[in-house]
């Protein structure tokens, strides 16, 4: 496995492009299956997911062109030869569950295996298949896998979620575009991400409206065609480059990123006395000199404070003047970087679901071990600001969700290393 040696205390000076929205790529691919007609995904990230979920794609039957290090992807799903996505795949990343609803719309049936827990909390599926039974699927869990049936095709349905989950409603308004009569998804999810999956799939003949509001209504259809369709930037990946470059000092122009749903971060940046410019071509974030106030964070859905920047806003307060709670409302356990964070000299006390960062003076380089996706990188931000040498171990986890992290931040200036952890 790799590691990362990073040397802090350089600040980041220059400019850092975004790539393409990894938690919208994901589905977008998925919605490949809702055709038979050739897909095209430009501006595609290459990470671990992406390669990933092309792989269960193929196991399907899809024809995938996708060179290593190229930006655009082919998909097409003509001939669809499995409808089973075996746990092996799905257990290794959650989102390969998405392939469920989108088989089950165009197919009639998928036996897709349960993804389980992972670290950041429990994340059950039920609101996914409570949404498919209310459009008319049978459905059995047998064995670890979901077996679902809908033979004569998905019906519309009035589906009321529980709580906004993202997943949930990209799920069901993939699967609604291919059912009959009128689907309408209460209490959606309003992450920019739904937007973009939206765009695609209107693009190949869906119909769709209220992506973005509470009210998501989807017409369905008898058939989708192709796309050529390009993958928004990635918010999440912009959010944390606008962090490393605050802890860190300097100036950047995150070039391509995508202010307008930035907009908590960029005020909770603002807050703690960071410049955070809007210009015509992305977002130039800069800090000189002056120390960080503390500010405290509120997780919520769209458009809250993002759970996926909270790990990273986590490691700027820690050397901030003053004291900051982060509360975090979506999942159970996402505080697994508060110890990792510690090994730097931080103080971070977690009770339940609230964070408390006392700020220190200053951090000392450690080693570390990344624990899952957003975590990883916090501890890389930590890196950036902390004296001496920090080695950040287990970074698979950095590499299924950031594109050539260690080469973006030493073009900048940072001096970040990768070798092989001594594991
Ligand atoms: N939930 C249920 N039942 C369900 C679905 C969700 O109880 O059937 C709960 C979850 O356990 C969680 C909450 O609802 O406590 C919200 O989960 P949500 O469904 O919104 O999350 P998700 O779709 O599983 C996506 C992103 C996550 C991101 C969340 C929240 C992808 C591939 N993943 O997950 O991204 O944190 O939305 O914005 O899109 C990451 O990229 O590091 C990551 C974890």
């Amino acid at each position: 496995m790799d590691k990362l040696t990073i040397r802090g205390g350089h600040r980041l000076n220059g400019n850092i492009r975004i790539s393409g929205a990894k938690n919208s790529a994901l589905k977008l691919m998925a919605a490949a299956l809702l055709t038979d007609e050739p897909v095209e995904l430009r501006n595609m990230p290459n990470l671990a997911d992406s390669r990933f979920m092309a792989r269960l794609l193929s196991t399907l039957g899809v024809d995938v062109y996708w060179p290593q290090g190229d930006s655009t992807c082919r998909l097409n799903a003509a001939n669809i030869s499995s409808t089973i996505a075996p746990y092996d795949l799905v257990r290794k990343m959650r989102a390969t569950f998405n392939v469920l609803g989108p088989l089950l719309g165009r197919i009639g049936h998928a036996t897709v295996s349960l993804p389980g827990g992972c670290a950041i909390g429990a994340r059950p599926v039920n609101f996914h298949l409570d949404a498919f039974e209310a459009m008319g699927a049978d459905i059995v869990i047998e064995q670890g896998y979901v077996k679902a049936a809908a033979i004569r095709g998905l019906n519309g349905a009035i589906i009321d979620l529980p709580f906004p989950s993202v997943g949930a409603t990209e799920h069901t308004m993939m699967a609604a575009t291919l059912a009959k009569s009128t689907t309408t998804i209460n209490n959606a999810a309003r992450e920019p991400e739904i937007i973009d999956i939206a765009n695609m799939l209107k693009a190949m003949g869906a119909k769709i409206e209220g992506e973005g509001t509470s009210t998501i209504r989807i017409e369905g259809v008898d058939k989708l065609k192709g796309v050529s369709y390009a993958v928004m930037p990635d918010r999440i990946e912009a959010g944390t480059y606008a962090m490393a470059v605050a802890a860190a000092g300097g100036d950047v122009l995150l070039e391509g990123a995508p202010a307008a749903e930035m907009t908590s971060l960029l005020e909770h940046l603002r807050k703690a006395g960071v410049t955070a410019s809007v210009e015509d071509n992305g977002v130039r974030i800069q800090r000189n000199g002056e120390r960080l106030k503390a500010v405290d964070v509120d997780v919520q859905p769209h458009p809250g404070f993002a759970t996926d920047l909270q790990a990273q806003f986590m490691a700027l307060m820690t050397v901030a003047d003053g004291t900051s709670t982060i509360t975090e409302n979506i999942f159970e356990n996402r505080f697994l970087h508060a110890p990792e964070l510690n090994r730097f000299g931080a103080d971070i006390r977690v009770q339940g679901k609230v964070a408390t960062v006392h700020g220190v003076d200053h951090l000392v380089g450690a080693p570390v071990m990344a624990t899952d996706l957003r975590a990883s990188v916090s501890l890389v931000i930590a890196g950036l600001v902390a004296e001496g040498e920090t080695e950040v171990n287990r970074i698979y986890h950095l590499d299924r969700g950031f594109e050539n992290l260690e080469e973006k931040l030493n073009a900048c200036g940072a001096r970040i290393e990768r070798g092989a952890d001594t594991e």
